[in-house]
């Protein structure tokens, strides 16, 4: 079929066949098919969507399109966990060494930061000497000896995902879900993970900003996971206001250590310990509850912090920040942000405090921006809280004191204060699997 005759097909709601599908993406890929007809069809898709059968075919072919892992090597379980994104999300940081310390092992690619959210990889890099580049072998000799490994995506996964993802940025197509599904699930599937669990941000700092929108979204990644053999499940998670207290690189890793020696922010804790859970769960050690009474007693006993204390070891990192975080390298000037308003915090617009932290230096602008790891934003007042004038609520961390200005006034525009009290967000509205939705109350 003619790539016009697929275009049309779609732009009047029928139905593509798989031959069709894969005609478009491996034509796209070999560079037969131009940018302008893939534009057009993506857009058709945009404003029309795809079956779930669809769906699953664009999912099957873009994973195909490049390696895929096979982590056969490592013996027991794979369990593997995707955050759609956020401000302060340093949960795989926390999760993957209590999942490892109740057995399940984790072998897991992850990704750089750009714009205001932040990537696990930088992160870890903040550690010194710490490697995100291993081989393969060195990779799986890692998870073996101490259950789990992170490291940066190697070699070529789903490459058909990064090309349409590119042209998706520049024609309005990326708030489609099929697409975003598709998408998530390609590279997912061909990192090889038996089982999988997505945490779905919603609210200001995420692009799912709904809700009824992101259960959608997980129902689709849901049944692509399911659907391709892995047992998967996913937690709607709020970001509509930044995770814990910490944003910036090592930052992060420093509140990721605190949670993991049991003195973390509730928030954080709370999310952590059920995103462990669920991952112990879909793994097969029991039901939620079970699992996360093991969660629970993998922070309280030393055993998960041992576990991230082991990788980063094994992975050529500096053990000693772990085992103290005062041994970080600290940012050289520090401004304190005291309020000049009374009243209640009523909401924080997440992605622009995580932009105030990107122009601190934490984050990247463009792909090849150089990033200071030591950057960031320390919060001490949140969604709720009440603040009077002068009062502190947030510290700026930078390497360049003439970074400070602007944050500040990037951070204060993006807090809205109100009179009265303000009711919080939950921190997870619900639960998608196989069975269903599971509403929270
Ligand atoms: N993240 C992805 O990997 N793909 C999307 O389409 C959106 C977010």
């Amino acid at each position: 079929m003619r790539m016009y005759d697929i275009i049309a097909k779609k732009r009047d709601k029928k139905e593509l066949t798989t031959e069709e599908i894969n005609e478009f993406v491996n034509g796209y890929v070999k560079g037969e098919i131009p940018d302008y007809q893939a534009s057009a069809l993506l857009m058709a898709i945009y404003l029309n969507g795809m079956t779930e059968r669809e769906t699953f075919d664009l999912t099957t072919v873009m994973m195909r399109s490049g390696d895929l892992v096979d982590l056969s090597p490592i013996e027991g379980v794979k369990v593997d966990k995707h955050s759609t994104g956020g401000v302060g999300d340093k949960t795989s940081l926390i999760v993957g060494p209590i999942v490892a310390a109740c057995g399940v092992k984790v072998a897991k690619m992850s990704g750089r930061g750009l714009g205001h959210t932040g990537g696990t990889v930088d992160k870890l890099e903040s550690i010194p000497g710490f490697k995100t580049a291993l081989d393969r072998d060195e990779f799986f000799d890692v998870v073996n000896k101490t259950g789990i490994s992170v490291i940066g995506q190697s070699g070529d996964l789903a490459p058909a995902d990064k090309k349409l993802y590119a042209l998706r940025d520049v024609t309005a197509t990326i708030e489609s879900i099929p697409l975003i599904a598709s998408s998530i699930m390609s590279k997912k599937l061909a990192a090889g993970a038996d089982c999988i669990v997505l945490d779905v941000k919603t609210g200001s700092g995420a692009f799912m900003k709904t809700v009824e929108d992101s259960v959608k979204l997980a129902q689709e990644m849901v049944k692509l996971g399911e659907n391709a053999g892995r047992r998967t499940c996913a937690l709607i998670t709020d970001m509509d206001v930044p995770l814990g207290r910490n944003i910036g690189n090592s930052l992060e890793v420093i509140e990721a250590v605190e949670t993991l020696k049991g003195n973390g922010p509730e928030d954080l804790t709370h999310e952590a310990l059920y995103l462990a859970a669920n991952m112990l769960e879909v793994a097969g050690k029991g039901d939620e509850k079970e699992c996360l009474k093991m969660a629970k007693e993998a922070i309280d006993n030393g055993s998960a912090l041992e576990c991230l204390a082991q990788m980063v070891k094994a992975q050529g990192g500096d053990e000693s920040v772990i085992r103290d975080t005062g041994n970080f390298a600290k940012a050289a000037f520090s401004h304190e942000i005291r309020s000049p308003y009374e009243g209640y915090i009523a909401h924080m617009d997440t992605e622009g405090c995580g932009i105030a932290s990107m122009m601190l230096g934490a984050g990247r602008e463009t792909l090849d921006s150089v990033i200071d790891m030591a950057a960031g934003i320390v919060i001490e007042k949140k969604t709720g809280d009440h603040i009077k004038r002068g009062d502190l609520i947030a510290t700026l961390y930078a390497n360049d004191k003439a970074l400070f200005d602007k944050a500040e006034k990037k951070y204060l525009d993006s807090l809205k204060i109100s009179d009265g009290e303000v009711k919080r967000n939950p921190l997870i509205y619900a639960k998608v699997s196989k069975e269903g939705v599971q509403y929270n109350d």
